[in-house]
């Protein structure tokens, strides 16, 4: 037993085809605690927000399949509790920001009686407890006049504000770990920084843990502590951000990390990778990357890498993943 507070562990999902089962997630292990931020950085369809359905326990099953694997909260493996322990964990233990989130507040309910509806149907709050309670959380992610604001209809706040609702509603049950998943795409590039700071300030006050879904190198360089790479559904390299950034154990971060011009690597957002992303499908043989990776040879046809430390705390499923490690660009 690990005793990580949030603990993902070799997770398989497919899904059911006309042409056999389709496997999105082939493996993939991450694990955050109380404290620190986990970065979950990788390409379009890589399977980030899917591991995220599996850990609330909203992945439709069927058309999904759950095949293997563990999701531990607190030592306990949801994807065994029945529903009443999960709902429990759910909101209580972990807090979740959908992808799509600005759409998840209800354009003709007050913002702050939708914060505090969880409250009341969760904590069985009365309605001036959780009406209290609502502006509370309001100032705690700086909506600014939040008396006032917990009257207003979502259509009065702003993008940034929207997302700051979102945000408190995902709090309301003080979660030990928060999962953000994109939660600055659909905001202008100031409101992005807004957000970010502010989930860190969040993440500090409470000490619980953070793990941000992202496509933003900016982000995991400011904010994270600890990155998971993801590629074609499984977590490619994972390790300290400071680590990874400067002398990565995979050829898909590197490629990742040059793919943003240096001066812009703190601010860039992913640019696409030359050749083709990968056909997720059936059994595989090799490595996923081989098709695209400049440093592939006979060995990545043979067998898939799996996921090894090759250096203290740095992890990668790379067959050259000691090499790279032992290659310290000239810069650094
Ligand atoms: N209901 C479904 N049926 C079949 N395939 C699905 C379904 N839902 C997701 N997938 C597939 O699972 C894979 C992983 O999807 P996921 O949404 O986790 O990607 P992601 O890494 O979050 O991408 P993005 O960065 O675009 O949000 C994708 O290839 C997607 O097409
Ligand atoms: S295992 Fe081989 S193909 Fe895969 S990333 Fe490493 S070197 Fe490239
Ligand atoms: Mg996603």
């Amino acid at each position: 037993m690990s005793g990580h507070l949030l603990e993902v562990d070799g997770l398989r999902v497919e899904f059911v085809s006309d042409d056999g089962p389709v496997r999105v997630l082939r493996g993939v292990s991450w694990h955050v605690d109380r404290g620190e931020t986990l970065a979950i950085l990788g390409e379009s369809g890589s399977g980030k927000s899917l591991t995220a359905q599996v850990i609330m326990g909203i992945l439709e099953t069927p058309p999904a399949r759950i095949s293997d694997g563990s999701v531990r909260w607190d030592g306990r493996d949801l994807l065994r509790l029945p529903e009443s322990g999960r709902r429990e964990v759910r909101g209580q233990g972990i807090g979740m920001v959908f992808q799509d989130s600005l759409s998840a507040l209800n354009p003709v309910v007050r913002v702050g009686p939708q914060i505090g509806e969880t409250l009341r149907t969760r904590l069985r709050l009365s309605r001036s407890e959780a009406r209290a309670r609502a502006v509370e959380l309001m100032r705690q992610v700086r909506i600014p006049d939040a008396e006032r604001r917990y009257r207003q209809y979502p259509h009065e706040f702003s993008g940034g504000m929207r997302q700051r609702a979102v945000i408190a509603m995902a709090l309301a049950l003080s979660p030990g770990v928060l999962i953000a998943d994109e939660p600055t795409t659909a905001l202008d590039a100031t409101v992005q920084v807004q957000i970010l700071r502010l989930l860190q300030t969040l993440q500090r006050e409470s000490g619980m843990g953070l793990v941000l879904i992202t496509h933003d190198f900016g982000a995991v360089a400011s904010i994270a502590d600890r990155v998971a790479v993801m590629y074609a559904g499984r977590v490619v390299e994972t390790g300290a951000v400071r680590d990874i950034f400067r002398r990565p154990a995979h050829p898909y971060t590197r490629a990742l990390l040059d793919a943003v011009p240096r001066a812009d690597r703190r601010a860039g957002r992913l640019a696409a990778l030359p050749g083709q992303p990968p056909v997720l499908g059936g059994e595989t043989t090799g490595c996923a990357f081989r098709f695209r990776c400049a440093a592939a040879h006979a060995a990545c046809e043979e067998r898939e890498p799996e996921l090894t430390e090759h250096a203290q705390g740095r992890w990668s499923a790379c067959h050259m993943g000691k090499e790279m490690l032992a290659h310290v660009p000239a810069d650094s």
